[in-house]
């Protein structure tokens, strides 16, 4: 009689979690669906205007620009999306792993920040790579790494920097080494994080109160994704605030550096 009622019991557990499970798997798919609608709408429009004669030569080199800038949001989301479905999926990034190669994490950054100028421009944001800084952690080392991997996580941390950022100021990316770890930071002044999320940030699915109200459409998938990406690597990712200002460092343990050949 115990084990019959253990079983229902174990049963009505098992369908409450499926019941859930069903419900944040609707949730997130409504999720993509809204996120995704809103750069391929401005991408429709900035087409749209692009056809029309009256509209001046100097305007659709800005048009241009915008749609360069959406179709980088919608390939960091796409990225993002399948990263995260295929975790749900095995709780390993399955087909995303590949054997870590010795890389250029200036290169990296520099190439990131290329792709989110354009819309940093959009409001008056200046991104800097401190190159100086990166002479001076790096020199001719290189980074053992899996590649696609770290660039979606440093993207993650950069686009996050562009989208909660004051307009008007500057972000920096630079190269930090504290004891035993090196690593890249993302320095933004905008939206405080108050110290009631600052635990909270890499949770999966967390947004800010403040987030959500200057950017309503997003997952809060972005540092989880990250922080697991990290892990993977033997790292972490830390966060420094002081007000306004933010710093999300992506910390290796040195062993990751290798002699560049
Ligand atoms: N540079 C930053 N400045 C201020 N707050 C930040 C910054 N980066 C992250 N946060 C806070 O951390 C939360 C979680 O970030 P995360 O990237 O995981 O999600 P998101 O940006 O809200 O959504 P998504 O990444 O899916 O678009 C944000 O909602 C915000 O509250
Ligand atoms: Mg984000």
């Amino acid at each position: 009689m115990d084990d019959i009622d253990s079983l229902q019991a174990k049963i009505a557990s098992l369908e409450s979690e499926l019941q859930k499970t069903k419900v944040a798997s609707t949730q997130y798919l409504q999720n993509v669906a809204h996120q995704l609608t809103a750069p391929l709408g401005a991408i429709k429009w900035s087409i749209e205007a692009l056809k029309d004669e009256r509209v001046p030569i100097s305007r659709k080199k800005t048009l241009l620009s915008s749609i360069y800038s959406q179709s980088t949001i919608l390939v960091h989301l796409i990225k993002n999306f399948t990263l995260m479905s295929s975790l749900e999926a095995d709780h390993e990034l399955g087909q995303f792993r590949e054997k870590p190669e010795p890389e250029d994490l200036k290169l990296m950054a520099i190439n990131l920040v290329n792709d989110y100028q354009p819309q940093a421009y959009e409001k008056g944001i200046r991104i800097n790579v401190d190159d100086n800084s990166f002479k001076r952690v790096f020199a001719n080392n290189r980074v053992l790494i899996e590649k696609n991997l770290i660039a979606q996580a440093l993207s993650n941390i950069l686009e996050n920097g562009v989208k909660y950022a004051d307009n008007d100021t500057r972000i920096v990316v630079a190269a930090v080494r504290a004891t035993d770890t090196v690593g890249v930071l993302v320095e933004s002044f905008g939206i405080p994080i108050i110290d009631e999320d600052r635990e909270k940030v890499t949770a999966r699915g967390f947004r800010g109160k403040s987030a959500q109200q200057k950017v309503a459409a997003g997952t809060g998938f972005g540092l989880y994704l990250a922080s697991r990406i990290m892990n993977f690597h033997k790292g972490r990712i830390e966060l420094e605030t002081n007000g306004k200002t933010s710093r999300f460092c992506l910390m290796f343990p040195e062993q990751v550096l290798v002699r560049a050949k």
